[in-house]
């Protein structure tokens, strides 16, 4: 792999620079900006270079159709105070867009294409998208660890029509997830939580044989309790998971693997609700089952006592509402609390994650804090990820 640190002559260069500034945002504004402050070294290494930067990234899932609520504006501005410097934002149609359009003022060195899937273009891989981007720069940076899983144009194809390299981000969350997974300790326990279920799911059979406990909470959890015969109102689920989940239980018996799953539940009517606690069987037609009950909780706790390393992505329920946090903020403070006696080596991933744990002040009593959800998985996998090996 190529590293941008060691490129030489980056003088007035153009960088197509992919980020992955998909940061939470409420009403358009930035909830926990983690993401953006972990691309700073990137931005003053290159301008420092003295380069021009053409940023790229998504946020959110708009689905190829322009989104105002999803707009790179309030991220752009969030940066711009960062780094006191103008930033510009190109509204217009990318494929309408040359080279000359761009950073016409010779003081300008930053600027950011709107949300890049707003092009269905983005999320098919297509290559003449992925062309069309890459006549407007001169070199590639992807420093996009945590959608380096994604097979996107800006990610992975982009890397046949420029020359390539990694960004600084990206080689310190490799070279720190290469770190764990060679000097591991065992028993190990993976918390797996969020609402990303389709993308996780079938990522959980593939982590059994490294695991001695996997832990599902958050919506995939439903999953489970609805599999099991129990009822879970309106709350989230994917459909059609039924032989994922058999094959998630047969393979965790072979390689004895404990499964854990709720055993109560928080439930709300509307995602604003207060919380209500529910026994499995229930669990009413109108409820959603936003958080994991106390039970729940205590099991938990025990399962990471018995514990030497624990791997944490996903909430464990819908904590931007206070009254269902409790069961992702008892996690955190359990795992902290063997950390600070150096009896548990921690891992957490996944931009809900680490809001979670902003959110009471955690982040620093981790060993390692991964930008990456759904990449950090399915790198400890040990699947190659597209976008890290295009850039071999
Ligand atoms: C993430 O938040 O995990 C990345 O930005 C990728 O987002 P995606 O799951 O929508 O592809
Ligand atoms: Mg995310």
């Amino acid at each position: 792999m190529k590293y941008i640190k060691n490129c030489e002559n980056l003088n007035e260069k153009r960088i197509l620079l992919r980020l992955d500034l998909n940061v939470p945002l409420k009403n358009g504004i930035i909830t926990d900006s983690t993401r953006i402050d972990k691309i700073l070294p990137i931005i003053n290494f290159l301008l420092e270079k003295k380069s021009k930067i053409l940023v790229i990234s998504h946020v959110g899932r708009p689905k190829g159709k322009f989104n105002d609520n999803l707009s790179l504006k309030p991220i752009c501005e969030n940066l711009e105070k960062k780094i006191n410097r103008k930033i510009y934002l190109i509204k217009e149609d990318i494929f309408k867009l040359k080279k000359e359009d761009l950073f016409k003022d010779p003081k300008d060195q930053i600027v950011f294409l709107e949300n890049i899937r707003f092009y269905e273009e983005e999320e098919k891989n297509d290559p003449n998208f992925s062309k069309h981007l890459a006549k407007l720069a001169d070199i590639f940076v992807n420093d996009a660890f945590s959608c380096s899983h994604r097979s996107h144009a800006s990610v992975n194809k982009i890397t046949e029509f420029l020359p390539s390299y990694a960004g600084l981000q990206l080689e310190t969350e490799i070279n720190a997830l290469k770190k764990v997974t060679s000097e591991i300790k065992k028993p190990i326990s993976c918390i797996i939580g969020g609402s990303k279920i389709s993308t996780k799911i079938g990522i959980i059979k593939n982590l059994i044989p490294k695991f001695d406990n996997i832990i599902i909470v958050g919506g995939m959890a439903n999953n489970i309790l609805n599999y099991q015969g129990n009822p879970i109102g309106k709350s989230i689920k994917e459909d059609n998971c039924e032989s994922i989940i058999e094959d998630i239980f047969r393979t965790a018996k072979t390689h004895s693997c404990s499964i854990f799953y709720p055993e109560d539940v928080l439930v709300g009517k509307s995602i604003e609700d207060k919380a209500q606690i529910r026994e499995l069987n229930e669990v009413k037609n109108d409820d959603l089952i936003l958080d994991i009950g106390p039970k729940t909780i205590n099991k938990i706790k025990e399962i990471i006592e018995s514990s030497e390393t624990v791997l944490w992505n996903g909430p464990a329920g819908y904590f931007e509402n206070p009254s269902f946090a409790n069961g992702s903020y008892e996690i955190a403070k359990k795992i902290i609390e063997k950390n600070k006696k150096n009896l548990i080596y921690s891992i957490a991933g996944g931009g809900d994650t680490i809001s979670v744990l902003n959110q009471i002040n955690a982040i620093n009593n981790f060993n390692f804090v991964s930008t990456a959800g759904g990449a950090f998985l399915e790198y400890l996998e040990g699947k190659e990820l597209p976008g890290i090996k295009a850039l071999y």
